[in-house]
């Protein structure tokens, strides 16, 4: 392991959902041109996507990353690039190449530069036997490939802490509702699209069934989520540092059809489940965060109301 190139953050995935979110928060923290964004797009000219450092940089492009990391002067990495589960259930092959190969190059990068390196997971790591609250211990049997690549991540992850000292962190995290940047092609994506459905044109047809209770975040809470951990005291952080469950908000789809309701009048949810509900129903309802409240004092802001009222004024 060789001494950290610099102190500057690159981002992978940086145009996605969370990425969109989480290079703003950072550029507020550590200024914006100590921030990198990467991706293997680029911004469209009518995105919000933040103002400031961008290069296209594909994960699975090893050596350009580490040229990357070296010519940049990086010393951390968020590394957000990934395909999600319901693009994951269509094309299982490059879930697999992209989550698998993407967090490997990554890891590699950080075992040959002592990198600290954020690598989420998600609560797709449990399976139709994990009880409905799913402990931060337990079985971890995903259904889909999607899953089962968060699975190796976690397990990579701990690895490259345990054999090379790597400082590898991550949260599992649940479906995370946001309105600045579209969600990208997960199974809680109906949790975001309803919002923007039901501003536009009162109504939403929803592709999981009224009774499918789900774990889900406000993402504001999740990017406090990732700044938190990242800044925890190492020794604080137990085995669970690859993978914590956060609890945010669990709520059912027709509970949230309601809740807009009543803050849209006239509000009208159909629910016609597609191949998601199948990925919908091998998760847990809820997640048990209690190592992640203890270990570095993880705690939720937003419920369901107060999610609900936000997205709604920011969408109008
Ligand atoms: N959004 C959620 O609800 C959620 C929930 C649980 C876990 N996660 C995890 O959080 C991370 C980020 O998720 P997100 O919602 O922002 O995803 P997203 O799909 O919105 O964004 C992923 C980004 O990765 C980029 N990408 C794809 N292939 C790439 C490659 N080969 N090289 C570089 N970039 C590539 C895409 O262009 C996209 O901008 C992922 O690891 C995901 O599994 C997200």
């Amino acid at each position: 392991m060789t001494e950290s190139p610099g102190d500057r953050i690159l981002v992978t995935g940086a145009l996605g959902q969370i990425g969109t979110e989480l290079v703003s928060s950072l550029r507020q923290r550590h200024g914006k041109d100590n921030i990198l964004a990467t991706d293997i797009r680029s911004p469209g000219p009518e995105s919000n996507f933040p103002d400031g450092p961008f290069s296209n940089l594909s994960v699975l492009d090893g050596a350009k990353m580490e040229r990357v990391i070296l010519e940049e002067g990086i010393g951390t990495v968020f590394h957000l690039a990934a395909i999600l589960s319901a693009t994951g259930e269509k094309n299982p092959e490059l879930c697999q190449r992209v989550n698998v190969g993407g967090t490997v190059s990554v890891l590699e990068a950080a075992r040959d530069f002592d990198l600290k390196v954020f690598a989420p997971s998600s609560i797709a790591v449990f399976g139709p036997d994990s009880p409905n609250i799913a402990p931060q211990e337990g079985p971890l049997n995903p259904t889909t490939m999607y899953g089962k690549t968060k699975v190796t991540g976690e397990i990579l992850g701990l690895n490259y802490w345990k054999q090379y000292g790597v400082d590898v962190r991550g949260l599992r995290f649940p479906g995370l509702i946001s309105w600045k940047a579209p969600a990208g092609g997960g199974t809680t994506d109906y949790a975001v699209d309803i919002f923007r459905a039901a501003v536009d044109h009162g109504h939403y047809d929803c592709f999981v069934s009224e009774d499918t209770r789900l774990p889900m975040m406000y993402m504001e809470d999740a990017i406090r989520a990732t700044e938190s951990i990242m800044q925890a005291d190492p020794g604080s952080l137990g085995d669970s540092r690859v993978g914590y469950n956060i609890k945010g908000i669990s709520f059912t789809a027709g509970e949230l059809a309601d809740k807009i309701a009543e803050r849209i009048p006239g509000f009208t949810c159909d629910f016609i489940p597609d191949f998601r509900q199948k990925v919908a129903d091998s998760w847990p309802d809820d997640v048990d965060d209690e190592a992640a409240r203890n270990e570095w004092g993880w705690e939720a802001n937003y419920d369901l109301g107060r999610m609900v009222d936000e997205m709604i004024s920011n969408i109008s």
